[in-house]
């Protein structure tokens, strides 16, 4: 549906790789704060059917994610991290502008980036993995962020005009792209 404008080299599923088990932690701190975001946008807006309802879906959805990573965790003998500040979330977090119209339109457009990140990064790794139960999972999982960042944006055509979401994603896309190059890599999805 949209390109990202910095594309991730491959390197940087190597450093994934380099220490799997602490992707994994981040793996699961992220998918369960995607459940909680999704469950923050269908409190915010009770007024918005459409918005609410597929945001309980993609809430159970992403806990169904967290689910199944902290399951591969638990079999490789690895628990939870404590929950840390993810860098890369709390600087397009900052672009979120306030005023009601502004809000929803970034909040919307800012989380169809974050699943399109997610999507092209869980993708490098199912790519560097060997061929497996692993390397299935992070292919599945490569396609459901690939639904999401569509839905967000869907969503934030159903209302904005077209000109404004397609202006207001090119700013932001634009900003993501200098945040995301100047993060180090690490054994995380940020
Ligand atoms: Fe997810
Ligand atoms: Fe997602």
């Amino acid at each position: 549906m949209f390109q990202l404008y910095y594309k991730t080299p491959k390197d940087w599923a190597q450093v994934v790789l380099s220490d799997f088990n602490r992707f994994l932690q981040d793996h699961a701190a992220a998918e369960k704060k995607a459940s909680g975001m999704a469950v923050s946008m269908f409190s915010h807006y009770p007024d918005k059917p459409l918005l609410v309802e597929a945001m309980v879906n993609l809430a159970l959805e992403e806990m169904n994610h967290f689910r199944q990573v902290i399951r591969i965790m638990h079999e490789r003998g690895i628990y939870q991290a404590p929950d840390e500040k993810d860098p890369y979330i709390h600087a397009l977090r900052k672009l979120i502008r306030r005023g009601p119209e502004e809000y929803l339109i970034d909040r919307l457009l800012t989380a169809a980036i974050i699943e399109a990140r997610g999507c092209e990064r869980f993708g490098l790794v199912a790519e560097a993995l060997p061929a497996g139960s692993l390397q299935t999972f992070y292919k599945v999982i490569t396609e459901s962020e690939a639904r999401h960042h569509e839905l967000f944006v869907e969503l934030a055509l159903e209302y904005f005009p077209r000109e404004a979401v397609e202006s207001r994603l090119a700013h932001l896309l634009n900003e993501e792209a200098r945040i995301i190059a100047a993060l180090p890599y690490r054994p995380a999805l940020h």
